[in-house]
């Protein structure tokens, strides 16, 4: 294995941070300084060192975590516990995030140390799609569902418009009418105070990664969303035998779904 891979792969830094601490000297082979990149390693045998100290070989990890509800999507944080909280007996070190979720919303969260594989996942040119499940409070018709789809001005002054969306409406009618079917405490909570308050569910796939993006494309055609998910990552579906707050390795074929 190439040194600028084995040492990327140990959480080192990215492959190009990596070439430059090779070029600069920071690394040894079995005691000898190396400066070229691609020289060849056998990763069982050599002894590789960065800045005198050994480097253990982690290999790619690429982990689907069953986000629940009021952890937040960050390595650390004062007062909330965090998606990496949920970890507990598993080695994160070099181990991110690929995206963040809000606080309040669930599902499918991916966690890796290969950053090309994050990079191919958030670059808007990627055009990468993430489906969530809402459910809001409002209603959807066909002029709104027109306006996701064709694209949306979401902020203040002169925020560019969202890229075309898919939007697929689930259940949709009056809270008193839906409410034996529906299951999830929040909506339960605030819609049960006006049970004429019309509530809508759906489907609302995108291709970018704006802060707040499904609250407020969906708030932007008078949906309130109280309830969101995230479901799908490209063509990769949240294991739904995963309970919330659990995580798993991707199986290889997996890893190749999120980017189709
Ligand atoms: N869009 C949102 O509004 N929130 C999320 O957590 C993800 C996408």
């Amino acid at each position: 294995m190439r040194l600028d891979k084995f040492l990327a792969e140990s959480a080192i830094g990215s492959r190009k941070k990596v070439r430059e601490y090779i070029k600069e000297g920071s690394v040894k082979v079995n005691g000898e300084v190396i400066t070229e990149p691609a020289i060849e390693i056998n990763e069982n045998f050599d002894v590789v060192e960065y800045i005198n100290e050994i480097v253990v070989y982690t290999g790619k990890v690429y982990y689907m975590f069953h986000k629940p509800a009021g952890c937040i999507t960050a390595k650390t944080d004062a007062v909330n516990k965090t998606v990496f909280d949920f970890f507990d007996n598993t080695s994160m070190k070099g181990v991110f995030h690929v995206g963040r979720l809000d606080k309040d919303t669930e599902g499918l969260l991916l966690l890796t140390n290969d950053g090309e594989f994050e990079h191919k996942i958030m670059h808007p040119k990627k055009h990468v799609e993430k489906t969530y499940f809402f459910w809001a409070l409002g209603s959807l018709d066909e002029a709104d569902k027109n306006q996701l789809e064709q694209g949306i001005c979401i902020g203040q002054d002169k925020e560019i418009m969202t890229k075309p969306a898919k939007i697929e409406v689930d259940k949709f009618g009056m809270y008193k009418e839906l409410k034996h079917k529906i299951t999830i405490d929040n909506i339960t909570s605030i819609a049960s105070m006006h049970p004429n308050q019309p509530v809508v569910s759906g489907y609302l796939t995108i291709s970018e990664g704006r802060k707040h993006q499904v609250k407020r494309m969906l708030k932007a055609v008078g949906c309130y969303v109280v309830y969101l998910k995230r479901i799908s990552i490209g063509g990769l579906t949240l294991d739904e035998t995963l309970e919330k707050g659990s995580h798993r390795h991707l199986t290889e074929s997996e890893i190749l779904k999120v980017l189709e």
